[in-house]
């Protein structure tokens, strides 16, 4: 499929997805937001992908929402339309692993839509901000409740409310970034980390997503009754014969998938 804002590049069964509208700092618009959609719903049902990596430029992942779509909007504008709304769930049912490789600005929805991936690896140029403050609104793509659950009351509360950007090494001492790399090999290192990812099997992946996940939004005993059906349920996979009897033949499995 053409796209306008974003260009996708599929190879060695990883999707990258870059985020392709540099004259305004990648800014999100409704077109932006919904072709990314689709392109992660092309990803789960292409067998050529078994993981995605969404990246921007070296200036900005994602500078925030599109102020100037936005800007002379209504308020039964955005509740009638449901702005935002379908895109939300639309990217949130994705299955297979995706990576945000973050450089430069990830501001507002451009912090939001990276807190919406699995896990942020971030150059030593990222900086992330909810500055939605400074505009006289609030977060609304999820930051004002992922972001307190990767970093804490305090940092969200502090961020959330004095509109401050983080930088590259406190995002990682906080946990919102799994790692922190040098801006020039940003791609190559979320590459590796796809590529790795791409190695397993992705029935076994895409459980791993979903128990995780699970945390999120469950109580323990119930985040643990998902995990151990979705643990029992890998013994009906081809791929747990093959990991396990490549591992006691010391030799490499060879996922099918299946
Ligand atoms: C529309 C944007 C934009 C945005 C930057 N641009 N951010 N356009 N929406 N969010 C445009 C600028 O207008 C400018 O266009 C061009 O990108 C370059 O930006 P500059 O400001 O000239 O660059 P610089 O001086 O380097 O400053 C970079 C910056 C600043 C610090 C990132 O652009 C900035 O503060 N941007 C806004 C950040 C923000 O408030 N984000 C939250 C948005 S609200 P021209 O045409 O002048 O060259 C949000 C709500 C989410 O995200 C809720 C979801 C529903």
């Amino acid at each position: 499929m053409a796209y306008e804002t974003i260009i996708v590049d599929v190879q060695d069964y990883v999707a990258m997805i870059t985020l392709n509208r540099p004259d305004a700092l990648n800014a999100i618009n409704t077109q932006m937001l919904s072709e990314l959609c689709t392109a992660l719903e092309d990803a789960d049902v292409n067998d050529k992908v078994r993981c995605v990596v969404i990246t921007g430029s070296e200036k900005a992942f994602a500078a925030g929402a599109d102020i100037t779509e936005m800007s002379d909007r209504s308020f039964v504008d955005m509740y009638v339309a449901k702005i935002f709304s379908a895109e939300a769930t639309r990217f949130n049912n994705a299955r297979k692993p995706i990576i945000a490789a973050v450089s430069g600005y990830a501001l507002g929805g451009g912090c939001e839509l990276a807190m919406m991936c699995d896990f942020i690896i971030a150059a030593d140029t990222a900086k992330f901000g909810q500055p939605e403050i400074n505009l006289g609104v609030i977060a609304g793509l999820g930051g004002t409740q992922r972001l307190p659950r990767y970093v804490g009351k305090a940092k969200a509360m502090d961020m959330h409310l004095t509109g401050r950007f983080m930088d590259a090494p406190e995002a990682e001492r906080c946990g919102l970034v799994s790692r922190v790399v040098p801006v020039k090999k940003l791609k190559e290192e979320a590459m590796a980390a796809a590529a790795k990812i791409a190695e397993k099997s992705t029935i076994a992946t895409q459980a791993a997503k979903e128990a995780v996940n699970a945390a999120f939004e469950t109580p323990l005993t119930a985040g643990l009754a998902v995990e151990r059906g979705l643990f029992y349920a890998m013994f009906s996979t081809e791929d747990q014969k093959e990991g396990m009897a490549a591992f006691l033949e010391k030799r490499e499995a060879q996922f099918r998938d299946r």
